[in-house]
């Protein structure tokens, strides 16, 4: 039986195959954070002449592209990319997602919207049936927490301020538990609306273009 670490370092190798024909000479890759972009960042690093520089959804990225000699270009400076290779939370058959458990998913929703396509990189155990075991993150204005909370209670989710963590943008996040989702993308438009929600950890409305999971059986493709 092979770990999750195992899964997830099967599923970065097969991200940088899968992306492979979308590479040349002038293309920057979007990529995203956590454990498994980590570790595709790793195997991307080995085609670093394939492709002209990277656009990263986090300083951690950042940091871990350009210690790897991969440019990272501020996203300002690019036109657009093919792909964004990223991980999940949780995933379901309608490739919607939910994301941020790392905290990036600000940067994660700007980058993956300049993106032609979303490459979602998981391990099985982030497919579910319904979205919502895992809390939603919410990346809120630090004046707005305690009225965001409130209205969360009032749409039946029990919000919890992550301790200790502030984003790269300089914002605090509440993890909004107690939802099981039968219309994702609906849930994403009523907390995007929420006054002092700077994003919202549901990936629905704009859900993967593909995903690669890692399995113990093998490779499965979610299209
Ligand atoms: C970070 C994210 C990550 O993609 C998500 O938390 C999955 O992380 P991991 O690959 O470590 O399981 O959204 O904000």
């Amino acid at each position: 039986m092979l770990s999750q670490n195992e899964l997830k370092q099967q599923v970065a190798k097969a991200a940088v195959e899968y992306i492979q024909p979308f590479l040349g000479s002038g293309v920057v890759v979007g990529v995203g954070t956590g454990s498994t972009a980590d570790l595709f960042i790793d195997h991307l690093a080995g085609f670093k002449d394939q492709f002209m520089a990277a656009a990263a959804s986090s300083e951690r990225s950042a940091q871990r592209l350009a210690g790897l000699g991969i440019p990272v270009l501020d996203l300002n400076e690019v036109q657009g990319m093919p792909v964004y290779v990223d991980g999940a939370d949780e995933i379901n058959a309608r490739l919607q997602m939910i994301k941020g458990g790392g905290g990036a998913l600000t940067r994660e929703k700007i980058v993956a919207s300049v993106a032609e396509r979303f490459i979602c990189i998981a391990d099985e155990s982030k497919v579910v049936e319904r979205l919502g075991k895992f809390a939603i993150p919410l990346e809120v204005i630090p004046m707005a927490v305690n009225a965001v909370a409130r209205k969360m209670r009032t749409l039946g989710g029990d919000p919890v301020l992550r301790e200790g963590f502030i984003t790269d943008n300089g914002n605090p996040i509440l993890d909004v538990a107690g939802f099981s989702l039968d219309d994702a993308a609906q849930m994403e438009a009523i907390m995007n609306n929420v006054p002092g929600v700077v994003t919202c950890g549901l990936f629905a409305i704009a859900p993967a273009s593909v995903a690669l999971i890692a399995t113990q059986q093998g490779l499965r493709t979610m299209k």
